[in-house]
């Protein structure tokens, strides 16, 4: 099939571009390289910079004809989005109802879409499943839910199928060693070892340590990138079978502290990692687990590379290669 990849040269985006390819599909990436990289492109899929805020640029690249869009293109910062909620109405919402209109314009019907659990908010019970309650913490998880919202209307009004991808905390690199684009600037707990471990930054803060988990530290599900990416083909060949759209969480199931992953950190790369301990994050979560039982049986997903090593060596590989190590 031929796909769009809207915000194709990110993070998630490169893997996700990576895994159409490598699964037969032909590729066509859009993105403004605002945070997504020159660097993630692949020769095999071909780059239009473009910005989902213009929507004559939007309807150019649409125009030529795609069975299915994967819609990765936002600002995910999730304790930026509190402090400046313009940015992310403009990009998040009115981008994705750009490319939306778009998309129904030029007759593409089905959408995969980049969703978070940043959706549910404070959890209320574990492991979290689609049925639980959804009351975003943050503005970012706010525009995501809304955005789910408008496609339940727009498949209800105009029969677009959509895949809302609720995915935990994205973490790895391919683990073919392919992409080795580095974010910039990163807040996430993975990367900001990886750059402690190769010397980059000087120490990892370890937002508190009292919380009621194995280790004190906090617990989150994390999600191996080419997990994540396998993901968005299985969607959308639920789509294409069953002309249903769905909504499915992605994660792995586990729990792994920040403790643990620091110490995986230091054994896998024997390089020495300082780690503060500092107060707690606000807004922070004590402990978040995933239920990917829907992917599971609707999908026949599940995680293969979402154990704490692979994870980290995925990782390291990335950055060390970038560091000369
Ligand atoms: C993980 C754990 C921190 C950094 C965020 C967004 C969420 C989603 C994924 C997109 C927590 C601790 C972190 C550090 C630390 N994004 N930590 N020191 O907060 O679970 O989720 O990314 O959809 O919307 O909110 O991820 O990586 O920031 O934190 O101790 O320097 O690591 O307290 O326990 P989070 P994270």
């Amino acid at each position: 099939m031929k796909i769009l990849i809207i915000g194709g040269a990110g993070y998630i985006g490169s893997h996700v571009a990576r895994e159409f390819l490598d699964t037969g599909h032909q590729v066509v990436v859009f993105d403004n390289l605002s945070s997504g990289l020159e660097r993630n492109l692949f020769p095999e899929a071909r780059f239009v910079k473009g910005d989902i805020l213009d929507t004559n640029g939007l309807d150019a690249v649409m125009k030529e004809g795609f069975d299915a869009l994967v819609h990765l293109a936002a600002f995910k910062a999730a304790g930026e989005s509190m402090t400046k909620p313009e940015k992310y109405s403009v990009n998040n919402i009115s981008g994705t109802l750009n490319i939306l209109n778009a998309a129904c314009a030029a007759g593409i019907q089905r959408v995969v879409f980049s969703s978070s659990a940043a959706t549910y908010g404070e959890p209320r019970y574990l492991p979290i499943d689609e049925d639980h309650p959804t009351n975003p913490e943050n503005y970012y998880g706010f525009t995501k839910l809304e955005i789910e919202r408008f496609l339940g209307w727009y498949d209800k009004l105009k029969g677009l199928r959509f895949a809302a991808l609720r995915y935990f905390n994205a973490a790895g690199y391919d683990v073919k060693g392919r992409i080795g684009g580095l974010e910039r600037n990163p807040a996430n707990l993975l990367p900001v070892i990886m750059e402690a471990a190769c010397g980059m930054r000087e120490k990892v803060q370890v937002f508190g340590n009292d919380y009621d988990t194995k280790d004190g530290t906090g617990v989150r599900d994390y999600v191996h990138v080419s997990d994540l990416a396998a993901g968005h083909v299985a969607a959308l060949d639920y789509l294409v079978k069953q002309d249903k759209s769905l909504t499915v969480n992605l994660g792995s199931e586990a729990g792994f502290s920040v403790m643990e992953l620091i110490e995986t950190t230091r054994r896998v790369t024997g390089r020495p990692i300082v780690a503060e301990i500092v107060a707690r994050r606000p807004g922070d979560p004590a402990k978040l687990t995933a239920s990917s039982r829907r992917a599971r049986e609707l999908l026949g997903w599940e995680a293969k590379y979402s154990d704490v090593d692979t994870l980290v060596r995925t990782s390291w590989e990335a950055y060390r290669k970038h560091a000369g190590l």
